[in-house]
């Protein structure tokens, strides 16, 4: 590959074919846990078309994250925000059933991922990870087995320091390639890597250890950086994870939960398939915010190609929080083939108007009231990138409704306080 510097036509075409090799000779060397290699290379190969073409240099180049995961944002359940340290084994399988009976594991949430406080305080003779036995008595194997055969994938907790946050078990600093063959034997489908209790060396070292620890584990494993936004990961996460966090961590709360949203969107350009930026798990369901705050949280999340990571009791939800974690219509803007995370177009004052492209030329919308009172807001097409004379038909995502009126040059919509309108518009004519 060395000699494709020059990237031509026939060079790209070698790439591919040696791609294509090196995937079917892998799928068959490696074990039936490995998920389709064949779909990642190939997924890779159109990047170095698409994405590539233009730098000589680059098309030449492997990423070093190239396990062909995070098409689009990950959806699923995280332990942290409603249980914190308080998980066992019982927690997690009942999430499982949950995640299925309920029917979201149909509408796309498929990971099952355990957060801080699953292993013991001290690794084995041999120095590996060991479950924490009061709490995990099965092991994490069986816990894996148990959510695969619910057709649903695992993922686990570690972090790039000598110990987790919680200081209650070791981190992976200096043990990553040992950790990622546990997790990789295991049949861990993602991995969450935080960021407390480490060296003082930078992130941009500590975290492409792992990065390289998960390639060589031989199991296609989601690699979650959770390095809280501190050296702009969005500049340089794209090569080393499937999603970095750009903020701190989120409570359940109205002011935490924008200004998250606010952090992240900064970085919008960075995002794609493949990487995405991380504002955080969601707090929907877990009682601290209206259902129409929550709303604008899941509509905030989603319009903005976030992972979309539910945080409370799956097992014990209301309606309203099913009725806003499962609208399928806003779940589909998010998981949208496009990728673009879309940005505040406009701000005046309390009000915010959010846009951001979808695949077949519809434009998804977002208006947003952060202030104390009911009050009208309009969005223009010069603002959200449709041509100023466009007719456009408008679907209401939260209402369910495709609006009667047609458009031109403008939507206005009447917003409550901490409320949103979000709407999928399409040009007719
Ligand atoms: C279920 O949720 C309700 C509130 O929605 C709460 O009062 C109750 O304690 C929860 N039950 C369990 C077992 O957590
Ligand atoms: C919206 O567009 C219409 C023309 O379609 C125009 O009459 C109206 O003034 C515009 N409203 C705003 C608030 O820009």
């Amino acid at each position: 590959m060395e000699n494709c510097v020059n990237g031509s036509g026939n060079c790209l075409l070698a790439v591919c074919l040696l791609l294509l090799i090196s995937s079917s000779s892998s799928s068959s060397s490696s074990s039936s846990t490995r998920g389709s290699p064949g779909v990642t290379n190939v997924d890779s190969v159109s990047r170095v078309r698409k994405h590539r073409l233009p730098s000589n240099r680059d098309s030449s180049r492997r990423n070093l994250l190239a396990n062909g995961l995070a098409a689009t944002p990950p959806m699923g359940w995280n332990s942290w925000n409603h249980f914190n340290c308080k998980i066992d084994e019982k927690i997690i399988k009942e999430t499982a059933d949950a995640l299925v009976s309920t029917g979201l594991s149909k509408l796309g949430y498929t990971y099952v991922n355990i957060d801080d406080c699953w292993a013991e305080i001290a690794r084995d003779g041999k120095g590996n990870l060991v479950p924490k036995k009061s709490t995990f008595p099965s092991g994490i194997k069986a816990l894996a087995d148990y959510v695969h055969n619910k057709g649903l994938k695992l993922g686990i907790y570690s972090d790039a320091g000598y110990f987790t946050c919680s200081k209650t078990m070791p981190g992976s600093l200096g043990h990553e390639e040992q950790d990622a063959k546990s997790f990789a034997s295991w049949g861990i489908d993602y991995l969450k890597y935080d960021n407390c209790n480490n060296d003082g060396t930078k992130p941009t070292v500590r975290y492409p250890v792992m990065t390289r620890a998960l390639m060589k584990a031989g199991r296609p494993i989601f690699h979650s950086l959770c390095e809280w936004g501190d050296m702009h990961p969005a500049t340089w996460g794209a090569k080393v994870g499937n999603s970095w966090r750009t903020t701190g961590d989120i409570s359940d709360t109205w002011d935490s939960m924008v200004s998250r949203a606010d952090m992240n969107e900064v970085y919008a350009e960075f995002a794609r398939p493949g990487g995405w930026n991380d504002p955080d798990m969601l707090e929907v369901g877990n009682g601290g915010m209206t259902k129409d705050e929550y709303t604008v949280h899941f509509s905030i999340w989603a319009i903005s190609k976030a992972p979309l990571l539910l945080g409370c009791d799956v097992r014990n939800m209301t309606k309203e929080t099913m009725d806003i974690v499962a609208n399928k219509e806003v779940i589909a803007v998010n998981q949208d083939s496009l990728g673009v995370q879309a940005k505040k177009v406009r701000m005046e004052g309390d009000l915010e108007i959010w846009a951001g492209p979808l695949a077949g030329y519809r434009v998804a919308v977002l208006l947003v009231n952060r202030g104390p009172w009911r009050i009208p807001i309009t969005a223009e097409w010069d603002d959200i990138g449709i041509p100023l004379n466009s007719i456009v038909k408008a679907r209401d995502l939260w209402e369910h409704k495709t609006l009667k009126t047609h458009f031109v040059g403008n939507l206005t919509a009447t917003v409550d306080s901490h409320a949103c309108k979000m709407y999928i518009l399409k040009p007719i004519s």
